[in-house]
């Protein structure tokens, strides 16, 4: 059986920004409740499983992917919202999807690909000092970032612990217990294949089936080669196999470029020691201070805020502010596939996503609405205590209204060409209807 492993293999990339000289100011930085983003130390890249039918239990965890007998509405499997026809990801542009038992619950969030990241995310770990000076130092060094996790916030460490939450989740699959799973499996026609692979009695107790049932879904997606394809543009020029155009390689440079794009600080994009892909994401949390969108219902309640690591959806680090905001670094594998970017999906289209990162701070007029003063409101997804955790230290997230933005249109051209590299040969988007 495949292993479930990742690859971190230390290439000592050093920061930039953070040098010695600014270990004090960060330090004071931190004291007054700013957050600055560590060093990046790991290089994560893909490695593609090795071609082998798939074990029994991934056998069954592909039809269970694909059963929407499996939720309330009969309407709603896995793929509904990850489509393998789009990276396993979501076949139209909305924000976030619908589920429930009618079909009219809106998510909050938007659906990520599966593509690459399962085999390959560590377990959510953040080891901090016990001794407060220690901390400071920690994070001047640039130590110890939160890393890891599966969901936009961490929260679930292996795929077999995050499947029950979509199958009871009310806007998802919204079953109302593990009874209810485990009386449409007793049903479903791979009930007998279900209990010779975990267990004769195993339909009896809906905890086991629940277990089992993300046991096996997790098996289908780290073995089923569709999850790790690895046959972008992209790769194939890692392979020596095609030419990037003079476009896309510009791109790709601005990309790397720590003084203007710096993308690939956190979107690592390098190739590993023994030559594996890169899979653009460091697995690292960050606050980008992503607009508010407006889209979800949940947003109508002025005092609700996702705040990713520190809640609400997330429960056990409420008590630490200084996460308020961060987001797990997504892959930009199949990014030019998706019809909604970051975790709430606030934009539509990737150079809208791309004029945020550069524009954020020398137009944010453009980005954010005013508040009661009629001052532009930055950052206004995170209640004003809590917007000094946005990150301003990293490129290209430094700027101030009235200086230039660091890529002009042919820049961003150019990046888009670079991006657009990275789809699969099969993978089908992006998705222009926004409507369900
Ligand atoms: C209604 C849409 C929907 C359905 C149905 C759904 N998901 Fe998801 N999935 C999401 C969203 C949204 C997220 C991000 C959740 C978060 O961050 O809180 C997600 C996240 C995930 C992740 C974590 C990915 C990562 O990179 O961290 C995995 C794995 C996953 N889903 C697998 C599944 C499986 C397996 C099923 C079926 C049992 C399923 N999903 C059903 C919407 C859906
Ligand atoms: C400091 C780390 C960091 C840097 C630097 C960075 N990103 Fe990101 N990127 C993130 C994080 C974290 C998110 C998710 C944030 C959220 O949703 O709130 C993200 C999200 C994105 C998304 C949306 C992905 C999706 O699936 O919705 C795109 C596109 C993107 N980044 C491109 C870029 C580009 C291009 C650059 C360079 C200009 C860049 N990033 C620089 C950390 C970073």
């Amino acid at each position: 059986m495949l292993k479930s492993n990742y690859f971190l293999q230390s290439i000592g990339r050093v920061r930039p920004v953070l040098t010695a000289l600014s270990m004090t100011l960060v330090a004071i930085l931190w004291l007054v409740g700013c957050a600055s983003r560590p060093a990046k130390l790991r290089q994560v890249d893909a490695v593609k499983p090795a071609v082998h039918e798939l074990s029994p239990a991934a056998s069954l965890g592909k039809l269970i992917f694909f059963d929407s007998t499996l939720s309330a509405s009969g309407r709603v499997s896995c793929s509904s919202c990850h489509d393998p026809e789009h990276a396993y990801g979501p076949a139209n542009a909305m924000a976030v999807q619908f589920g429930g038992v009618k079909l009219d619950r809106q998510g909050a969030r938007a659906v990520p690909s599966l593509r690459y990241t399962l085999l390959h995310v560590p377990r959510w770990h953040q080891e901090w000092a016990a001794s407060r000076f220690e901390r400071i130092e920690e994070l001047a060094k640039g130590d110890n970032p939160p890393t890891g996790g599966l969901g936009w916030d961490g929260r679930f460490n292996t795929p077999s612990a995050q499947a029950a939450f979509p199958l009871l989740n009310p806007d998802e699959m919204a079953n109302p217990d593990a009874e209810h799973v485990a009386a449409a499996v007793r049903k479903a026609p791979y009930a007998a294949e279900f209990r010779r692979v975990f267990g004769e009695h195993v339909l009896e107790d809906p905890q086991k089936t629940l277990a089992a049932v993300g046991t096996a879904v997790e098996r289908f997606q780290f073995e089923d080669p569709s999850f790790y394809p690895l046959s972008s543009r992209f790769d194939q020029w890692m392979d020596g196999k095609v030419q990037l155009t003079e476009t896309e390689q510009r791109g790709f440079a601005l990309f790397n470029d720590p003084a203007r794009g710096n993308c690939a600080s956190c979107h690592l994009s390098q190739r590993g020691a023994d030559g594996s892909h890169p899979i653009f994401t460091d697995f690292q949390f960050e606050a980008l201070g992503v607009p508010r969108n407006r889209e979800l219902k949940a947003n109508r309640v002025a005092s609700y805020y996702d705040m990713g690591l520190c809640g609400p959806v997330r429960s056990d680090q409420r008590g630490e502010r200084g996460f308020c905001g961060m987001f797990r670094t997504p892959t930009l594998r199949n990014i030019a596939t998706r019809g909604a970017f970051f975790h709430n999906g606030r934009f539509h289209s990737l150079r809208e996503a791309l004029e945020f990162y550069v524009e954020r701070d020398t137009n944010p007029e453009k980005w954010y609405g005013k508040g009661a003063g009629g001052r532009v409101e930055k950052f206004d997804d995170l209640p004003a205590y809590l917007r000094g955790n946005v990150d301003v230290v990293d490129e290209p997230l430094t700027r101030h209204p009235g200086q230039a933005p660091v890529w002009n249109a042919r820049d961003i051209d150019d990046v888009l060409a670079f991006l657009n590299t990275l789809t699969d040969a099969d993978a089908q988007g992006p998705p222009t209807s926004q409507s369900r």
